[in-house]
């Protein structure tokens, strides 16, 4: 029986794209469905042109855990990866999914992370706080923003010239060339 992986994005969407891609030969790991909060999220464009189904689910919707929950269980959902998803994941979803979702910071947790620390915002506080490295954390998905257990994390450096711009491509390369392998290696060690 294959892992049928749903992704969770609010936004662009870039790397839930690229995870898309990565498994697309995969006949043990598929991405199933895509879902998000934004009706108006560039990932639905994404997930369209991949023929993967999607799915906005906003806020109120995601506190009906039973519409949820039947919605997975529709799709056979096994494993959730939030990339770039900005609600808080209710607690009846942690709990259906015990080690078995995961998120993607676009910095060195516990520092920079929590409520309202997302996109630009993050790298803006690296860079005022004068840190000299940055990078990704892939971290198993809790209650509570950010806090879960670590997975992986893999370090950039940030250079004096570095902007927020700059060295957000230096953090989505990271994630590019990672996220997709944990996930594999993650799923793959259950
Ligand atoms: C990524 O930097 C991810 O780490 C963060 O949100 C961003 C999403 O980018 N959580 P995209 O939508 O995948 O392009």
């Amino acid at each position: 029986m294959p892992t049928n992986i749903a992704i969770f994005a609010s936004g662009s969407g870039s790397n839930a794209e690229n995870i898309a891609r990565h498994f697309c030969n995969n006949e043990s790991i598929r991405v199933v469905l895509v879902v998000s909060n934004k009706p108006d999220a560039y990932v639905l464009q994404r997930a369209e042109r991949l023929g993967i189904p999607s799915v906005v689910l906003t806020a109120a919707d995601m506190r009906d855990e039973a519409r949820v929950m039947a919605l997975l269980r529709e799709y056979r959902v096994d494993f959730i990866v939030l990339a770039g998803y900005l609600l808080r994941v209710p607690a009846y979803l942690v709990d259906a999914y015990p080690q078995a979702m995961l998120n993607i910071h676009p910095a060195l947790l516990p520092e920079f992370g929590g409520k309202g620390m997302y996109g630009e915002r993050v790298h803006q506080a690296v860079i005022a706080a004068g840190r000299t490295r940055s990078g990704i954390t892939i971290h198993f998905v809790n209650e509570n923003y950010d806090e879960g257990a670590h997975v992986f994390q893999v370090e950039c450096a940030v250079d004096p010239d570095d902007t927020p711009d700059t060295l957000a491509a230096k953090v989505h390369a990271l994630e590019y060339a990672h996220f997709p392998r944990v996930i594999e290696e993650v799923i793959t060690a259950r």
